[in-house]
Parts: C-alpha cells; sequence; structure tokens
C-alpha cells in the first residue's frame, strides 16, 4: 500500500541498494524466521547471525520481544495489532536491506497472509522464509517465559498456538525443527544454503 496522499511523489536518491551491498560485497536479503512461541527463532537467528558477522557479512537482527519494547511498543496481540507490528517491521526490514544490509527478523509472524504480504516486497532471492517447525509439544514443554502455563490457565488471551491460530509456511525456503540435532548443525544448514545463494558478493 502506498501514501495516502497523490501529493507525496516518491525521490529517487543517487546510492542505490545494490551500491551498497557491493561496497560491503554482500547480497541485501531479508531471513524472515517464523514459528512458535517457544520455537527457537530468536536463538537459531541469533547464533546465524553471529556465524554471518564472523565471516565478515553486515548484518542486523530484528527481534519481536525487543521491537515490542519500542517501535511496536503501543501494540498488543489482537491479530488487528499483529498485522500492524508484522507491517511495521516488514517496512523496516525493508529499509534495512536497501541499506545493503543482511537482515534476520524472528517474529512468530501467524498468518500466511502476512507473510506473504511481506515477501512480496521483496525481488525473488531477497526474501527467504525460515519455518522454525518445532511442534507445539516441544515448545510447552520448554515454556522459557511460563507462557504456555499462562494460557493454559486463561491467564493470557490470544495466545499463539493455544487461543489464537498460527498458519504453517507452505513456501517456506528452509524448515527446522529445533527438538532434536544441535544448533551448531542447523546454523550449519542455514550457512550453507546462504552460500548457494550466494550472500557473499
Ligand atoms: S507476532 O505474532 O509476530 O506479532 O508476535 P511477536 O512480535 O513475535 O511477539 C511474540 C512474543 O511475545 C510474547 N507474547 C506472546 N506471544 C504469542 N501470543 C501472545 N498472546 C503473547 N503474549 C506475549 C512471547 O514471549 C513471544 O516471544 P517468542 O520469542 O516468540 O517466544
Amino acid at each position: 500500500a502506498g501514501s495516502k496522499s497523490s501529493d507525496v511523489v516518491w525521490h529517487r536518491h543517487n546510492v542505490t541498494q545494490s551500491d551498497r551491498g557491493l561496497m560491503k560485497n554482500q547480497q541485501p536479503m531479508l531471513l524472515w524466521f517464523t514459528g512458535l512461541s517457544g520455537s527457537g527463532k530468536s536463538t537459531l537467528a541469533g547464533a546465524l547471525e553471529k556465524a554471518l558477522f564472523d565471516a565478515g557479512v553486515h548484518t542486523y537482527l530484528l527481534d519481536g520481544d525487543n521491537v515490542r519494547h519500542g517501535l511496536c511498543r503501543d501494540l498488543g496481540f489482537s491479530s488487528e495489532d499483529r498485522d500492524e507490528n508484522l507491517r511495521r517491521v516488514g517496512e523496516v526490514a525493508k529499509l534495512m536491506v536497501d541499506a545493503g544490509l543482511v537482515v534476520l527478523s524472528a517474529f512468530i509472524s501467524p498468518t500466511r497472509e502476512e507473510r506473504e504480504a511481506i515477501r512480496s516486497q521483496f525481488p525473488s532471492g531477497q526474501f527467504v522464509e525460515v519455518h522454525v517447525s518445532t511442534p507445539i509439544e516441544v515448545c510447552e514443554a520448554r515454556d522459557p517465559k511460563g507462557l504456555y502455563l499462562k494460557a493454559r490457565k486463561g491467564e493470557i488471551r490470544d495466545f499463539t498456538g493455544i487461543s489464537a491460530p498460527y498458519e504453517e509456511p507452505q513456501s517456506a525456503e528452509l524448515t527446522i525443527d529445533t527438538s532434536n540435532g544441535d544448533l551448531d548443525i542447523q546454523v550449519k544448514a542455514l550457512l550453507d544454503y546462504l552460500s548457494a545463494i550466494g550472500v557473499h558478493g
């Protein structure tokens, strides 16, 4: 969706995304991690970011818990608020990719429609969807923040997987279940995929 006013015109500047990517010798892109609370999105995205950073890639990690302390602090977990949360994050990620970065994001992002809306704003190859597919039983047993317990007791409304929906991706580039195998192997699988699509210049 564009601007509300037809008098606002897009201004094309002199330095392009491709110039900025070339300067860093990298292919700017957005790596979109989606999955249930406790599925391991942040852990996986954080470990991948560290590995990329150590390999000289200029990265930035956008994380649900952190973004909800600032940019999206006015939003809760109704379906309208989640859509707005993800719309804002998509816009910020787009700016960061335009800035030449390899952006990683870790949001539940429960609806296919919202994920596809973000995907559609990127050329093919610049949006990589990673489904962190850890089963809900495992997420609930981990319950790192005690939120599943609260949700079961009815103390949290609209909790994803319990009292609010999660729509599994149908077209994710990668699917990773963190309930078995170790983190290093999972990160290696992600790095191999990214090397194959040419994350480095
Ligand atoms: S969303 O659906 O993409 O807008 O969610 P996100 O911004 O990723 O925020 C998810 C984190 O918020 C905490 N939390 C909840 N999650 C789901 N449902 C409800 N009702 C809820 N309330 C709070 C939870 O800790 C999520 O963190 P993660 O890292 O995903 O476990």
